[in-house]
């Protein structure tokens, strides 16, 4: 995929770097006050994969993006998009990259198709073009019938697609989508799975952000998993499960006192710690071959450790944050802001 095919203002752009990769950025680091929200970041992002950035509240999702957009100052540190270098060019970078709120950020008392067709024009769209592209958007995303009334009366799914179809307007090659289901029910959020996946095989890259392991997994080809502004795991969702072993042995204690004993019992058959997952009594064993389940259940049996429930699965990627972090996704919330 070169630039120029996707350049919708028509002119050449300048490259600066090697354009190999969709996004590239290096140590990115951004502080508010002395908290570091990003803290040195490396992210590689390539053309035409669907990349998955996931973390809980306030791991510095948005902060990123925000910075790789040119919405926010890079603090330290670097970042291309498409070989261009972002600090240096944020008209360039405006073109390339459709940027999708965690909030929609459309006028509440226009219309569906007047906010699209301003948001056409205030990108240097002309007027006839604009209105064209409004409708046509409008079909794609769903909201024919709901297009002439004002956003006020729109649903929280319907605002998603209107931001996701806003940020499409000027046919940009790379797209950030921050959290785009958040908030969604399940059908909705199905269906906002489909519409990202269709950006792709039309050719579009795809950067976004989740809390959402399950979405993660279901969308993403490669994933970078940020915890307190840095990295802690990158792979493909495959690779991140296979981090926690082949299989994961999920016990429930009957009695959560015992959960040291539990630990002792691991240890000493498997010479690795279980995951304590923070709901009480339950211990998640990562086991290279599942059949050493039966080792561990049979060594906690002889060491008087009752157990209430037991199950052997393919780990999630709940269990993997879990293993990564020390907690699970969404535990932070205390130092985190609201979401929308
Ligand atoms: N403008 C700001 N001023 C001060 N602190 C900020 C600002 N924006 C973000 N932060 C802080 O930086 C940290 C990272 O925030 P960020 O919004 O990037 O997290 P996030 O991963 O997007 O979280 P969420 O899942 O809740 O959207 C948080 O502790 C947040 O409170
Ligand atoms: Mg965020």
């Amino acid at each position: 995929m070169s630039i120029t095919e996707h350049d919708s203002a028509g002119g050449r752009l300048a490259l600066s770097g090697r354009a190999d990769l969709a996004v590239r950025a290096e140590a990115l680091v951004k502080s508010f006050g002395d908290q570091r929200a990003v803290d040195g970041i490396d992210l590689a992002v390539r053309p035409g994969e669907i990349f998955g950035v996931l973390g809980p509240n306030g791991a510095g999702k948005t902060t990123t993006l925000r910075m790789l957009a040119t919405l926010l100052k890079i603090d330290a540190g670097r970042a291309e998009i498409f070989g261009v270098d972002v600090a240096g060019n944020p008209h360039v970078i405006r073109q390339l990259v459709g940027v999708t709120g965690q909030y929609a950020s459309v006028d509440e008392n226009l219309t569906a198709r007047e906010n699209l067709w301003l948001f056409g024009r205030l990108q240097g769209v002309a007027s006839a073009r604009a209105r064209r592209i409004a409708t046509e958007l409008l079909g794609r995303f769903g909201l024919e019938e709901a297009a002439d009334k004002p956003i006020a009366q729109f649903s929280g799914g319907m605002r998603r697609r209107l931001d996701l179809a806003a940020s499409l307007i000027s046919k940009p090659p790379l797209i950030f989508l921050d959290e785009p289901t958040t908030g969604l029910d399940p059908r909705t959020r199905g269906q906002m799975w489909e519409t990202i996946r269709d950006l792709v095989a039309d050719g579009c890259t795809v950067l976004l952000t989740t809390q959402y392991l399950d979405e993660a997994d279901q969308l993403a080809d490669r994933i970078a998993v940020i915890d307190h502004g840095r990295k802690v795991a990158e792979g493909t969702p495959d690779q991140l499960k296979t981090t926690v072993g082949n299989s994961t042995l999920q016990l429930l204690l009957a009695e959560p006192g015992e959960v040291p004993a539990a630990v002792e019992v691991v240890r000493r058959v498997l010479r690795s710690d279980p995951v304590l997952s923070p709901e009480q009594g339950r211990l998640n064993v990562a086991l290279d071959q599942a059949d050493l389940a039966a080792d561990v259940l049979i060594a906690l049996r002889t060491a008087g450790v009752s157990i209430s429930s037991v199950s052997v699965a393919k780990p999630s990627l709940d269990e993997v944050f879990l293993a990564l972090t020390g907690h699970e996704a969404g535990d932070n919330e205390t130092d985190a802001k609201e979401n929308r």
